[in-house]
């Protein structure tokens, strides 16, 4: 082999590792489906409310048992990067980066055992892209490019 079969060949080689270490995570083949099992029970289309509805009647709403409507890509992006900026990160997040160690509330619904639970907030993390709890205020905008929530 000359040097540049050579550099072809390790070209193309790399290049197909590059796409399967980063294959993407998408709201239709991975978080659509996620959502329907481990979130819509409260979150769906049938019960839940329209965010401001929900805080318009939150008690209501929480003695019901539900929450503010996430079972589509436009509800669900809502809680990325904004109007709730970080919504969804600071909810779903398992702690180990925060500052007092504890996970989000919904952490919990991501699986029934911590293997589950990791595994599903990874594919959260993965679709989100830049994973940042920050609020609208304190977001940089590199942050927000980050943001990927591809659909
Ligand atoms: C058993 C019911 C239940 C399940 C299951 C559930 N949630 Fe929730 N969720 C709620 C309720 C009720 C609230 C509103 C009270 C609160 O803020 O904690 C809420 C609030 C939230 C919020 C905060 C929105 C905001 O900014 O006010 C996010 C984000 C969220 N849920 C995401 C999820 C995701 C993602 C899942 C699935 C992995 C999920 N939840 C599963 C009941 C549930």
């Amino acid at each position: 082999m000359n040097i540049r079969t050579t550099s072809i060949v390790a070209a193309l080689v790399l290049g197909s590792v590059a796409i399967v270490a980063g294959e993407e995570i998408t709201y239709s083949g991975h978080i659509a489906p996620l959502v329907a099992a481990k979130c819509s029970a409260c979150h769906g289309a049938e019960a839940a409310p329209e965010y401001h509805a929900f805080k318009k009647e939150k008690d209501k709403w929480l003695a019901k048992g539900q929450g503010m409507r996430m079972d589509s890509y436009s509800h669900l992006i809502f809680y990325t990067a904004w109007p709730d900026t970080g919504a969804l990160m600071r909810r779903l997040d398992d702690g180990k980066n925060g500052k007092d160690g504890k996970p989000g509330n919904m952490y919990r619904h991501l699986g029934s055992s911590e293997e589950e639970r990791q595994k599903n907030l990874a594919l959260f993390k993965g679709w989100v892209g830049s994973w940042s709890l920050k609020r609208w205020n304190e977001i940089s905008r590199e942050e927000l490019d980050g943001i990927k929530v591809r659909y």
